[in-house]
């Protein structure tokens, strides 16, 4: 069965909050756990190092406290993303942490997550990892990966260029474990969607952006409540690797639009503005969103788009 026995029972909606740099602390983890949404963190959102020990200790705490004092509540698993790329200097002392405190589920970002898997699985946690093509899920399915996580065209962060029906398919023709699909997908109509479409979970970022417990400034809540999908720039000009940004905060980094080139395009970037810090990232899912709801209400909200969704006739074009 796709879905791993430690969601099952435990969610109000099939989705999880996802990993984003600088944006995902405790605060949203623990709101979106206790809504009933996985909720998850990069590992390095956490500095210094201890801090992730607190947060870690913290989020096991919360969480634990509202299970005991409501055991059939459904609150669901939190995760952590790691970061797998040889340049992530704090790989192994995060990993560390992770399996001291047995999180619960474990997100693999690059690189090969073998022994993140044995590791994880040894306490009994379960590993997904995100891949942009079907290539990256067969060596992460070999590697003995829970569950696959595809981020398609038009996500937040450092998204792929695949449309979401096709890499999903194109998936499900190799892959019968868990199945999570994201990119653009900001409400409970496209959850259903991408069930249809053969996905176990939708994975869901910039929605979450603009929430009452996410870290985003302010200003970036509200330009992503400003913003409309042609707003939204995939561009390998700021970090190297291609990702979709806000155009508005590249704009104000200094960025013009005729030299946002890859190479030579940092020139423009002399206002001491810092990637990710300064230059917002955001999906083409910017288009809906117009609002900062606390985690609960939106979750609540999205599970009411759901049902509505899941109710859905044939169409009457149909004989
Ligand atoms: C601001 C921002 C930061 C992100 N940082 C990370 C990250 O640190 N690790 C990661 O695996 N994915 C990261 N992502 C990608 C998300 O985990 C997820 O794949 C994506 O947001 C889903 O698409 P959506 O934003 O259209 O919902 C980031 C996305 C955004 C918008």
């Amino acid at each position: 069965m796709p879905v791993p026995q430690i969601f099952r029972g435990r969610m109000t909606m099939p989705v999880i909050a996802a990993p984003m740099f600088l944006v995902s602390g405790p605060h949203l983890v623990i709101a979106a756990c206790k809504a009933g949404v996985a909720g998850t963190f990069p590992s390095l959102n956490a500095r210094p190092i201890e801090v992730l020990d607190e947060w870690l200790t913290q989020i096991n705490a919360e969480l634990g406290a509202a299970m005991a004092a409501d055991p059939s509540a459904p609150i669901a698993p939190y995760g952590v993303n790691l970061i797998l790329h040889h340049s992530n200097k704090r790989l192994e002392e995060d990993f560390t942490l992770v399996v001291k405190h047995k999180v619960p589920f474990v997100i693999t970002s690059l690189g090969h997550p073998g022994e993140v898997v044995k590791a994880v699985h040894a306490y009994g946690g379960v590993v997904f990892s995100d891949v942009i093509h079907a290539y990256h899920a067969k060596k992460a399915i070999a590697a003995g990966v829970d569950g696959i996580i595809c981020v398609a065209g038009g996500a937040g962060g450092h998204a792929g260029t695949q449309s979401a029906f096709s890499l999903v398919r194109e998936i499900r023709e190799f892959w019968d474990g868990a199945l999570v699909l994201g990119g653009a997908i900001s409400d409970g109509w496209s959850v259903r969607a991408a069930e249809i479409m053969g996905a176990d979970f939708a994975y869901m970022g910039t929605r979450f952006i603009a929430t009452q417990e996410s870290m985003a400034t302010p200003e970036y809540k509200r330009m992503i409540c400003d913003a409309t999908a042609k707003d939204i720039v995939y561009t390998d000009a700021i970090t190297g690797t291609h990702a979709n940004f806000l155009w508005p905060s590249l704009e104000k980094a200094g960025y013009r639009k005729g030299t946002l080139g890859s190479a030579g395009a940092k020139e423009d970037f002399g206002s001491g503005a810092k990637a990710w810090r300064d230059t917002w990232s955001a999906g083409h899912g910017v288009a809906t969103i117009h609002d900062i709801p606390t985690t609960a209400e939106l979750v609540a909200r999205l599970a009411t788009e759901y049902r509505a969704a899941c109710a859905l006739p044939l169409s009457p074009a149909v004989a």
